[in-house]
């Protein structure tokens, strides 16, 4: 007669099955050097292998099947060919989700989820008769979850744009993967520093990631942001442009406004130079023709024009 413990199910389990073996099993078998890998996106359905094949002449009668999940978890128990539902707390993540290949032993989930992510082990035990019980194998297999993180999308907004340079916030942000990522951002692939943030609901949940520089940018330059994750990489290019409208189309109209306005002051110099050597010339022959009979006023009327002409003679 078998009993387990509810709250210690693997611990259960090994004595149940007697695997203090499996231990030394994996010991001696070099478990540990051929760990399998196997890895999975959320949503798909994995295959973890076990590593024994049931031969078509026999069947899952003769044997006892368990898979557990990091020692502590049982995913799902076959004994006498039927799955054990009994004496066995199982976890109810595992529930409708899990099947086992009642040949070849390979653990399917579907859809996997994050929370799968972990170690695994199938131990198969044979019965030859009733009394006569060994461990036939024990395996352990790696399940590496994943999820796609979106295309990053990368912006750039200047905030200031001057002749030589343009300074602007580059953003990159990418969301919905898993595990956590690395962000690296490369202008003309030479590595910039970012401000990166993750934000995820917990270890265990799906990464939300931002990056964001201050760049000063001299001439159209490539921009590349880079999202890493276990292995997988996600890219986005964006030409950051230096908007040189201050070269060649913005200088040359400076001048012509400073030509512009030298022409319009040499010119109403010029006029002021001319009407001030000829008006005061046509006033005086106006002003002093007619009164001929008073001297004085012909000296003052003179008198100022020599000394305009003198100052225009000196000035010009
Ligand atoms: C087990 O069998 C299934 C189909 O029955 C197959 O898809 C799977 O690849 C097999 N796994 C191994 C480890 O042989
Ligand atoms: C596996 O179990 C151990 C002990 O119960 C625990 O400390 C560890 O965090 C678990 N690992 C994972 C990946 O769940
Ligand atoms: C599993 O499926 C059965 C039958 O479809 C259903 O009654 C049960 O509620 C399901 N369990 C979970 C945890 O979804
Ligand atoms: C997934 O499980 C493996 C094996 O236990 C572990 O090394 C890895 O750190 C886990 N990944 C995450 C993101 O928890
Ligand atoms: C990229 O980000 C900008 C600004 O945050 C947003 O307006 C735009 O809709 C995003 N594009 C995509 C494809 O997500
Ligand atoms: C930079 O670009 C060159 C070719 O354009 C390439 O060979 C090199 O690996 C790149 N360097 C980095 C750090 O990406
Ligand atoms: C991550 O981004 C998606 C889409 O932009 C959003 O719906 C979700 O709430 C974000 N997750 C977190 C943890 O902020
Ligand atoms: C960018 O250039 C401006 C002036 O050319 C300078 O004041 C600023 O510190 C620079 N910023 C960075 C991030 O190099």
């Amino acid at each position: 007669m078998v009993t387990l413990l509810p709250h210690a199910p693997a611990m259960a389990l090994r004595r149940w099955l007697g695997l203090g073996l499996s231990v030394l099993l994996c010991f001696s078998l070099g478990c540990a050097l051929e760990k399998k890998v196997v890895k999975s996106k959320v949503g798909e359905k994995v295959g973890l292998p076990c590593c024994h094949e049931i031969p078509s002449s026999e069947s899952l009668h003769n044997y006892r099947v368990y898979w557990q999940k990091n020692t502590t978890d049982v995913v799902t128990a076959y004994a006498e060919g039927k799955k054990m539902y009994e004496h066995i707390q199982f976890p109810q993540r595992y529930e409708n989700r899990t099947e086992m290949d009642t040949r070849n032993l390979t653990l399917w989930i579907s859809p996997v989820e994050i929370l799968d992510n972990g170690s695994y082990q199938c131990v198969v035990q044979h019965f030859r008769h009733s009394q006569n019980s060994y461990v036939l194998c024990d395996e352990r297999v790696t399940l590496i979850v994943t999820a796609d993180f979106s295309d990053p999308n990368v912006t750039a907004e200047v905030f200031a744009n001057s002749c030589e340079s343009a300074e602007m916030v580059v953003r990159c942000s990418s969301h919905g993967g898993f595990p956590k990522p690395k962000i690296s951002g490369a202008l003309n692939n030479m590595s910039v520093e970012w401000n990166a943030r993750w934000v995820s609901k917990s270890s265990l949940s799906l990464y939300n990631v931002t990056g964001e520089v201050q760049l000063n940018v001299t001439k159209d330059t490539e921009f590349s942001c880079t999202i890493e994750y276990d292995g997988f990489t996600k890219s986005t290019s964006l030409l950051l442009k230096k908007t040189n409208d201050c070269v060649v189309p913005t200088v040359s109209p400076s001048y012509n406004v400073i030509t512009a306005s030298s022409i319009i002051i040499i010119v109403s110099l010029l006029a002021v130079t001319l009407a001030a050597r000829y008006f005061p010339r046509h006033v005086c022959s106006h002003c002093c023709k007619p009164q001929d009979s008073v001297e004085e006023d012909v000296k003052e009327c003179t008198k100022p024009m020599s000394s305009k002409v003198s100052s225009e003679t000196s000035s010009v």
